[in-house]
């Protein structure tokens, strides 16, 4: 009698044991269904990311694009200025990567080159174009332009070191720039290698108040500069590159310079 109870208990257990088995099997298949089914949103989400990724950086190609645009145009109006901005955008890229920095951070400084006087829209062509000198009132005007240009572009949040650039650009190593009278390192970096730049092709190039400098004599203008108002690491880093560096850029214009010296803060 006793046998058979434990017989029954026993098969009963075997029941319940097989019963207990599979439903862990059916709940380890569902496990994986719902881990495959997991696996494959996760993907999809991935893609959706790179999607949006791409598209964003699409979006900010085609801004940043527009911006260019409005800057060419802007200079184009001007036979003096014509070329300038991309002249400054290549030889900040060189510097920028001469210094070691990383190819997204140099890129950035030469957009914010291409940029760096997008203000201009805002100065009044009889200001810009004036062949003489400028009145007080004039400079004080033409001055803003830093500070437009950096508030045009403040609405792109993934342009803000580019910001910052177009504002500091003439900024000046002794503190003598503007507009905010920053000094030596406190200078952003990116914005001294715009401001070097754009001082050599200012003095190579023709104004209307003045002829364009020879490479030799821009140089020494920038020697003079380097230390003083301009970073002179990067000035000797642009000599080598315009003297040594790859031929890809002739000296901004006219070789014979029989105009005065203008002085580098006339570069505006
Ligand atoms: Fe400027």
């Amino acid at each position: 009698m006793a046998g058979e109870v434990g017989l029954s208990q026993a098969m009963s257990y075997a029941r319940d044991l097989k019963g207990a088995y599979e439903a862990l099997r059916a709940r380890e298949r569902e496990l994986v269904e719902a881990n495959e089914r997991l696996r494959k949103a996760y993907q999809q989400s991935l893609r959706y990311a790179r999607d949006l990724k791409k598209t964003y950086g699409r979006l900010q190609r085609a801004i940043l694009q527009g911006l260019l645009g409005l800057a060419n145009a802007l200079e184009a109006k001007d036979p003096y200025t014509r070329g300038h901005s991309s002249r400054v955008a290549e030889l900040s890229l060189e510097l920028a990567l001469r210094m070691g920095l990383p190819r997204p951070a140099a890129e950035t400084i030469a957009q914010a080159a291409l940029l760096h006087d997008l203000g201009k829209i805002g100065v009044p062509e009889s200001i810009l174009r004036k062949p003489g000198a400028l009145t007080g009132e004039e400079w004080e005007i033409m001055r803003r332009h830093p500070v437009m240009g950096a508030q045009i572009v403040a609405p792109l949040e993934f342009f803000d070191d580019g910001a910052i650039i177009v504002r500091h650009h003439h900024e000046r190593l002794d503190g003598s720039g503007y507009p905010d009278g920053l000094a030596g390192e406190g200078i952003p970096l990116g914005a001294r290698i715009v401001a070097v730049a754009d001082v050599y092709d200012a003095l190579t190039s023709g104004r209307p108040y003045r002829a364009g400098l020879a490479h030799a004599e821009a140089v020494r203008v920038l020697d003079r500069e380097g230390g003083r108002t301009l970073d002179d690491r990067l000035v000797a880093l642009l000599v080598d590159i315009l003297e040594t560096g790859p031929a890809t850029r002739a000296p901004g214009a006219a070789a014979d310079a029989h105009g005065h010296h203008g002085a580098p803060e006339r570069s505006v």
